[in-house]
């Protein structure tokens, strides 16, 4: 915690002109300053400072603020990290809050190991310089093509052959033991310490704020008995799935140019820089991590995927697709071709070439995984269907409607396949998921799985939205049915062998779709013939009609006494009036339809309801979610009406 004393002291000091001109050429213009904007990549100044004002304002990005905004925005720093900065640049002295002891050697333990790997980071490059250094790591180096200021750039050295030169001259400078093989430098035997990268060319891993964490060290050895590449192994500093390599030196590039190149390996990156393209990262040394994609969430929510065109290549661009969809950013793919991958595609050719091959060769995910699967899925209709399958589960990752459903319109060009249909299976596949969770939240609690889909899902998406869903007419008829007819016998369609009473098949509809009735004298009457099936009972007269609510009892004896009662919902639709009880096959199903039906079509106008204010609110996140809901609950309209629309007798 920094005191508010101190931030007054830092602020008053902090100039603002003079800070951001660390980062953008400004000139005079009036009594302000102008320049480039650094979020954007615009000709024309439009990037404003005004040293009276003490703020920043930039046109061509919206954003603005002041000096700490400033350093947050372009620096990505929390605000407690950008008046640290300050401090630091104005010379004031921090009053942080007090740690604890536990907290003092943690961050000491911590400071401790990351002296190491400075250490050892600046000793590596250091033997560069070297007699061995020169011939044997240089060497490589530029036998590869690296520049010197690339190799500068990424702090690249070199270990000596010598197994304990390294461990040797740390011990010499003080470092502790312990903390040399914490950081996996120096690895340990009984009676001596060895180098872990002896002999190799040194990749430091860097963390987002630049200090050296971790290693890649690549062998100069051919042989397929040595492993190409050593890393750091895990410790206080260094979380491997949790650090990008080459973020540091990208981040900037990354915002400006509003995406992110994601590659395979150390050289990638490297060489990509040396091509001009800065905003580029690896996921060294492991699968990519959704911690990963997050790290890059921060900085931009494109990402290009630039892998080997090989199988190996293509699979893992294919994970890495849904896992960046699944964070709601946009993914492109560029695949190379077979056998080459980004560093030796970018040393065989020019940067504009390479720029060029990008810009030709980039897809967005549809069509990548279209042309890749469609290409020997033509003719064959088995793998047509898997190839709908498999982007139709992509799309259903996305988190965001709008997004999803401008997806769906694209392949369902250049799938040819009806935007409907796959309308449904995402929706499907979203709400079996939702399903899911809500089950594992769930389980315990229950016992009884449903194998129905939920027509109203337990958790909606948006807690709220949906309330008062009812529908009087819709209700009673059901009601109607359960009552008089509750112990009729139905074969009902595509359960050929089963036998069925209308009250067993009502309840098991409704429950299914965990409905309830809003009128408390239906809903009474429903619990009531629920539990007598449930201990294998009839539905009796006697016990609705001698029921100790009289709203019950009236009803009861209406229903008991009546000859036949006419639908009213069909009566109210004008179409012509059959006398139930004769065709329960067709009437219960339909009856039971046409309140489902209701109770969506009555959600889905409160959720458009919802949606205006929401519009009108600018209220993205639930704007979202509305869209989602009434997406889902459109597929389940669809899908309803085509169970009406087959049985109906209406015109
Ligand atoms: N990698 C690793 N351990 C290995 C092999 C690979 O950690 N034994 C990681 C490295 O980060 C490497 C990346 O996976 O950069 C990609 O591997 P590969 O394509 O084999 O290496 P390149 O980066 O292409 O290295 P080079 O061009 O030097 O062969
Ligand atoms: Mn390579």
């Amino acid at each position: 915690m920094i005191d508010q004393q101190t931030i007054n002291q830092i602020f008053d000091a902090a100039d603002i002109v003079e800070v951001i001109s660390d980062f953008v050429t400004l000139k005079k213009s009036g009594t302000n300053f102008k320049g480039l904007s650094p979020f954007s990549n615009e000709k024309t100044p439009s990037f404003m400072v005004s040293p009276a004002k003490g703020i920043f304002k930039d046109f061509s990005s919206g954003k603005g603020g002041n000096v700490v905004g400033f350093l947050m925005e372009h620096e990505k720093l929390s605000y407690p990290e950008a008046l640290r900065y300050l401090a630091h640049r104005y010379n004031i002295a921090l009053e942080e809050k007090e740690l604890s002891a536990e907290e003092i050697q943690q961050k000491n333990e911590r400071e401790s190991l990351m002296a190491v790997t400075a250490f050892a980071s600046s000793y590596f490059s250091s033997q560069l310089d070297t007699d061995e250094g020169r011939t044997v790591g240089l060497g490589y180096f530029r036998n590869r093509g690296f520049r010197d200021d690339i190799l500068k750039k990424f702090n690249l050295g070199y270990s000596p052959e010598k197994r304990t030169a390294f461990s040797e001259e740390a011990r010499k400078s003080g470092y502790k033991k312990s903390y040399m093989v914490k950081t996996g430098l120096s690895i340990e035997r009984e009676d001596y310490v060895f180098d872990r990268f002896a002999g190799r060319v040194i990749f430091p891993i860097h963390s987002l704020s630049g200090n050296v964490i971790g290693f890649g060290g690549r062998t100069l050895k051919s042989d397929k008995k040595t492993a190409k590449y050593l890393n750091s192994p895990e410790s206080d500093i260094y979380h491997k799935s949790k650090v990008l390599y080459g973020l540091f030196q990208a981040k900037k590039s990354i915002v400006s140019a509003d995406r992110c190149f994601l590659v395979e390996g150390y050289t990638d990156v490297i060489s990509l820089h040396q091509a001009g393209i800065e905003n580029v990262v690896a996921s060294s040394g492991t699968a990519l991590t959704t911690d990963q994609i997050r790290l890059i969430k921060r900085f931009s929510q494109n990402v290009t995927i630039l892998y080997d065109g090989d199988e190996a290549g293509i699979k893992a661009s294919f994970r890495g697709i849904d896992m960046i969809l699944e964070e709601g950013m946009n993914v492109k793919v560029v695949l190379l071709p077979a056998g080459e991958d980004p560093d030796s595609y970018a040393q065989a050719h020019s940067s504009s070439e390479f720029l060029e091959f990008i810009q030709k060769g980039e897809r967005d995910f549809i069509s990548f995984k279209t042309e890749l699967l469609l290409a020997d899925a033509q003719h064959d209709p088995i793998k047509r269907a898997q190839l709908i399958t498999d982007i139709v589960k992509s799309v259903s990752v996305i988190p965001d409607g709008i997004m999803r459903s401008v997806f769906l319109k694209e392949s369902s060009l250049l799938l040819g396949v009806e935007e409907q249909v796959l309308y449904t299976e995402v929706n499907k596949i979203r709400q079996r998921k939702q399903e899911q969770q809500w089950r594992r939240e769930q389980s315990g609690n229950r016992q009884q799985i449903q194998q129905a889909p939920t027509i109203i899902p337990k958790q909606p998406v948006v807690p709220g939205f949906v309330e008062n869903v009812y529908s009087e007419v819709e209700e009673r008829e059901i009601i109607y049915f359960l009552l008089k007819f509750g112990n009729m016998m139905l074969h009902i369609r595509g359960e050929e062998n089963t036998e069925i009473s209308v009250a067993q098949y009502i309840i098991r509809e409704i429950q299914n779709d965990e409905l309830e009735f809003t009128n408390l004298i239906y809903k009474q009457i429903f619990e009531n013939v629920e539990e007598l099936i449930e201990h294998g009972g009839e539905v009796a007269e006697r016990n609705f009609i001698y029921h100790d609510n009289a709203g019950v009892r009236d009803l009861a004896v209406d229903i008991f006494t009546s000859r036949y009662e006419l639908s009213k919902v069909w009566k109210r639709k004008e179409a012509y009036v059959e006398m139930p009880g004769e065709n329960l096959g067709f009437e219960v199903p339909k009856s039971l339809l046409s309140y489902k039906m209701t109770v969506v079509e009555k959600a889905l106008s409160q959720l458009r309801k919802e949606l205006e204010k929401s519009e009108k609110k600018q209220d993205i996140e639930t704007l979202n979610q509305i869209i989602v809901r009434i997406q889902s609950l459109e597929g389940i309209k669809r899908e309803l009406s085509l169970g009406l629309g087959g049985r109906t007798i209406i015109r």
